[in-house]
């Protein structure tokens, strides 16, 4: 018999190991995979190409609907793409990094980009591991199982500078937290824990300690549906 379709959302701030966490659980278990993050960064890095000011909520939302964004689910190898274009590489600058929460926390685009996660996790025939800020409250409240990483500001900025090469380490700790404080404190679908989500704390956990323990969360769900 195929196992039914399972949801997973995987919520947290940045520097949890969402994103590492997520690509392997997706990857282990035969799911698709989706980074809802490269979504906000890829409409953020259209809005900077086309010269729209990023701080005018007004015209960011007058433009929210002008780009195609197109997600590639395999957690092996995912993809992402605007009008076409390959942005994987350019959407992880700084600058695109500095602008992405005031683009996000603008509703417009809130709700452009839920309604492509929501089709995109409907589509996924295995099922999928959805990973974000608000998937478990807003995107897919009806998950199978979600998800809330969190991890010391110490731990979150020594894993982002260590993906960085050369940054330092007090620069990304102050980045990363102005960043987590905007994403935490904006009006529509602000990062949150779910009420039912199971909060893992990454502080003391190594890589292969996180992904074992999720899985083994998303295979008692499998086995329980
Ligand atoms: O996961 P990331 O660092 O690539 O996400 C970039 C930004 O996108 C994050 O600072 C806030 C926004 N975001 C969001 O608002 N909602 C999501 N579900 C995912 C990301």
């Amino acid at each position: 018999p195929t196992a039914p379709a399972v949801i997973v959302a995987i919520d947290g701030p940045s520097g949890t190991g969402k994103s590492s966490t997520s690509k392997a659980v997706a990857a282990q278990l035969g799911l698709s995979y989706l980074d809802t993050g490269a979504q906000y960064r890829a409409i953020t890095w259209w809005m900077v190409s086309n010269g729209i000011d990023t701080d005018d909520p007004h015209a960011v939302a007058a433009a929210a609907g002008k780009p195609e964004i197109v997600s590639g689910t395999d957690p092996s190898a995912p993809t992402i793409t605007v009008d076409g274009v390959d942005v994987a590489g350019p959407i992880r600058t700084q600058e695109v990094t500095s602008k992405v929460s005031a683009v996000s926390a603008v509703p417009e685009i809130r709700a452009r980009i839920t309604e492509l996660q929501r089709t995109i996790a409907g589509a996924a025939p295995l099922g999928i591991v959805v990973e974000g800020r608000d998937i478990g409250t807003t995107v897919l409240p009806d998950a199978d199982l979600k998800i809330f990483l969190t991890a010391s500001a110490e731990a979150r900025a020594a894993r982002r500078s260590g993906e960085l090469k050369g940054a330092d380490v007090n620069t990304t700790r102050e980045a990363l937290i102005k960043r987590d404080a905007a994403d935490s404190s904006r009006k529509t679908s602000p990062l949150a824990k779910a009420g039912d989500a199971v909060e893992v704390d990454t502080t003391a956990l190594t890589l292969p300690q996180v992904i074992e323990c999720v899985v083994t969360l998303v295979e008692e769900k499998r086995a329980a549906k």
